[in-house]
């Protein structure tokens, strides 16, 4: 059987319109870009993580197919997004040619990507973890509904730059904010997140550190590390 690439999904024209779908469903109800662009970072970023983690070839493109696919759930309701896309993904990816063993490894992760019921189940799970719940960037605001009063927006337009690297096990995610919101605001939607990505470098056996403007503001279990 023919192994599906990144390059198969990306460029099928059903899964194309399921990703454009769903966000444009979340731009209706006032979510931030959920479009090409958030899912071409979140695959960028999954893949990377793993390859700088040194596995195999085909995990770190297993990783990049399920960044392209995790949000398509958005079609159906935001609520419950993962499951939902998980469910769907399933059958689309086996007529594409996909081996059961790899779609269902593609749909356990976008299965637990969501905060309310996500774990990361294996390595592509808590990359594709790590890749999403960083992803904040001025770049995600929808900038002709922008709305000050709006702290998804305020904080996302804050963040100048996003910058993640991996390097002796340590995967580190460095933000650089102005002042369109504080640290403060970013916690205040982001802690959970943050909290996911630090449980997901675990499982890959990593730890995470997190940057605001040069400034650390979580620990690991590093008692060198004060
Ligand atoms: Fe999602
Ligand atoms: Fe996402």
């Amino acid at each position: 059987m023919q192994e599906i690439t990144f390059d198969d999904v990306r460029h099928d024209e059903n899964i194309r319109v399921l990703v454009d779908n769903a966000n444009h469903c979340l731009e209706m109800i006032g979510y931030t870009d959920h479009g090409p662009r958030h899912v071409g970072y979140v695959s960028k970023i999954a893949g990377e993580i793993l390859r700088k983690l040194s596995m195999p070839q085909r995990r770190i493109e297993l990783a990049r197919i399920a960044g392209w696919v995790h949000d398509i759930g958005n079609m159906i309701n935001r609520k419950h997004h993962g499951l939902n896309g998980a469910v769907m993904l399933f059958p689309i990816l086996c007529d594409l040619g996909m081996s059961v063993t790899e779609s269902s490894e593609i749909c356990s992760a976008v299965g637990s990507h969501e905060e309310e019921t996500g774990n990361p189940v294996s390595d592509i799970s808590a990359a594709l973890i790590i890749a999403d719940k960083v992803d904040a960037h001025r770049a995600r605001v929808r900038l002709k509904k922008y709305d000050m009063n709006d702290i998804h927006d305020r904080v996302n337009f804050a963040i100048q730059e996003t910058n993640l690297t991996v390097v002796d096990n340590t995967i580190t995610i460095e933000y650089t904010m102005d002042a369109h919101a504080s640290p403060m605001d970013f916690l205040s939607i982001y802690l959970t997140r943050m909290q996911m990505c630090e449980k997901s470098a675990k499982f890959l056996g990593c730890k995470f550190a997190l940057y605001i403007n040069d400034v650390k503001l979580n620990r690991w279990d590093d008692p060198d590390d004060v």
